[in-house]
């Protein structure tokens, strides 16, 4: 797919579809131009489209440089704002499916937000809401078009550099959460530890990072005790992947390190899962790895000036002949003691230890995602993934900015506590910690017990909620989601930006 920014107008470029934004009122400058391209049938659709948000009319123009022209409310043009674009760009997905528009016009109307800004939500919310994963579907007929080619066309009064800039990076963005979609999306049975190891080993060579993938051997050698408690009830081996990103003009000298929950099918283990909407979803407890991936992916199509380091390790977690049990002790790669209470908490193992082994790079900021806890989306639904930090000077600041890259992107994040009063909750009789918490509060203690292997600036994403939808939202189809990817994308250029400044 390609997205490509023109100055050519409307009216002499051939394509099967142009979409129209407008926002209410429609700028003096859109009406003009608009009307100067299609004369009556112009005023005639603004009568006839609906006042809310994403409502759309089609016209079918006389003399037709494109088949169908699809016109979408914006809102009311003082509440635009990114994630408004994106959905309204969405809601017109249906009708370019349905009618077969694989080469698509994009009019780029004046709004009062930054034209890149506005280029990019629009470019993100076509490119998105078209996603679906086929690669299964054999019937042809049943996979529904792609969109094959984007042409944004902007107007003189527009600021060039800003559309080609937005344009350029809503295609890079968006690509990248389609990325890591079609790994969550992926079957099992082609998503072993190994197969995740070598999905990532691929996007480095294509997008330009280093991935080094560590065997089960060296996973022994480094002690990372959580990973293999996990992996013993598999007959498939553990990996774990090594990301870096490392462009010479980087603005950090300490490396930001991205850790991402690679279990790539979570049947519970010994502490089984019922399957009915359960463990029927289990194949996506991979998506915190597939956004590191999808997020590297993005920073290096972007050529974003920050060193990051990546972190997956990667395991099923499955109930073998020697499975860990409830009651084993566990020496973890930090060397504390895990009496493991409940075999299905073993995303919180495997990530203790990556954790644990990011103190290596005396990182600046550390940000793990995990599909952690299903009390995370009794928490907060599909809406928004939780947010934890850990408590040092600037963690409120980080938060907010973390809160901030959600709210532009529309990949939410919501703050929970980390009060040392829940660690009561984590206390084991025998072991240093246990890795269960109990009902209350669930999100939080699973971040609790995360804390206990950390000592830098930390942030700790639950993604349960949000990496996998059983019913479709705006831009997102049901299954895989990318969550993550854009939220971090967005956060590290704003990382980028304030540490070249200080
Ligand atoms: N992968 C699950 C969490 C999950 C639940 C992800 C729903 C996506 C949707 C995780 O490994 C898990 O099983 N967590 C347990 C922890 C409990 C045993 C302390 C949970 O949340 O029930
Ligand atoms: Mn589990
Ligand atoms: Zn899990």
């Amino acid at each position: 797919m390609t997205v490509t920014a023109t100055s050519a107008s409307p009216a002499s470029l051939s394509v099967d579809a142009w979409v129209v934004p407008l926002a209410r009122p429609v700028a003096s400058a859109d009406e003009e131009a608009l009307t100067n391209t299609l004369g009556a049938s112009f005023a005639q659709a603004l009568r006839v489209l609906g006042d809310e948000h994403g409502d759309t009319v089609v016209i079918y123009p006389e003399a037709p440089e494109a088949e169908r022209i699809i016109f979408v409310n914006c809102g009311a043009i003082d509440e635009v704002d990114a994630e408004s674009l994106r959905r309204a760009a969405a809601s017109t997905a249906e009708t370019l499916r349905d009618a077969h528009a694989t080469d698509v016009g994009l009019v780029m109307p004046t709004l009062p937000i930054e034209a890149r800004t506005a280029t990019q939500a629009l470019v993100e919310g076509l490119v998105l809401a078209h996603y679906r994963y086929t690669a299964y579907k054999t019937d042809r007929d049943d996979v529904a078009p792609v969109l094959n080619a984007l042409h944004v066309a902007y107007r003189p009064d527009h600021d060039e550099a800003a559309v080609e800039d937005g344009a350029a990076r809503g295609q890079h963005v968006a690509a990248a959460t389609c990325s890591a979609r079609d790994l969550v999306n992926r079957s099992p049975h082609e998503k072993t530890a190994r197969h995740l190891a070598a999905a990532i080993k691929d996007s480095g060579h294509a997008h330009g990072y280093t991935v080094e993938t560590w065997n089960r051997d060296r996973i022994e050698d480094e002690g990372m005790g959580g990973l293999l408690a996990v992996n013993r009830g598999s007959v498939e081996p553990p990996t774990f992947s090594v990301l870096e990103w490392a462009p010479d003009q980087a603005v950090n000298d300490r490396p930001v390190v991205l850790v991402g929950k690679g279990v790539v099918f979570d049947t519970g283990g010994l502490s089984l899962k019922p399957t009915k909407d359960s463990m029927d979803f289990m194949k996506a407890d991979m998506g915190g790895a597939a956004a590191v991936m999808g997020t590297f992916e993005a920073v290096a199509s972007l050529n974003l000036p920050v060193h990051l380091i990546g972190l997956v390790p990667a395991t099923d977690n499955r109930p073998g002949q020697h499975a860990y049990v409830p009651g084993e002790v566990v020496t973890m790669h930090s060397g504390a003691t895990v009496e493991v209470m409940n075999t299905d908490a073993e995303g919180r193992m495997l990530l203790a230890d990556a954790l644990s082994y990011a103190r290596r790079y005396t990182p600046a900021l550390v940000v793990d995602l995990a599909t952690l806890t299903g009390a995370a989306v009794t928490a907060l639904g599909h809406y928004a993934s939780a947010v934890m930090t850990s408590n040092t000077p600037d963690a409120a600041e980080r938060l907010y900015a973390l809160q901030r890259a959600g709210e532009r992107t529309g990949d939410r994040v919501h703050p929970l506590p980390l009060y040392d009063d829940y660690n009561e909750q984590l206390k084991s009789d025998i072991a240093d910690l246990t890795n269960v918490g109990g009902r209350p509060a669930g999100a939080i203690t699973a971040g609790k017990f995360l804390e206990h292997f950390v000592d830098y600036p930390w942030m700790h994403i639950d993604i349960a909620s949000t990496a996998f939808l059983s019913s479709a939202q705006p831009y997102r189809p049901k299954g895989g989601t990318g969550a993550g990817v854009r939220l971090l994308t967005d956060y590290l250029e704003r990382y980028a930006d304030a540490q070249s400044i200080a």
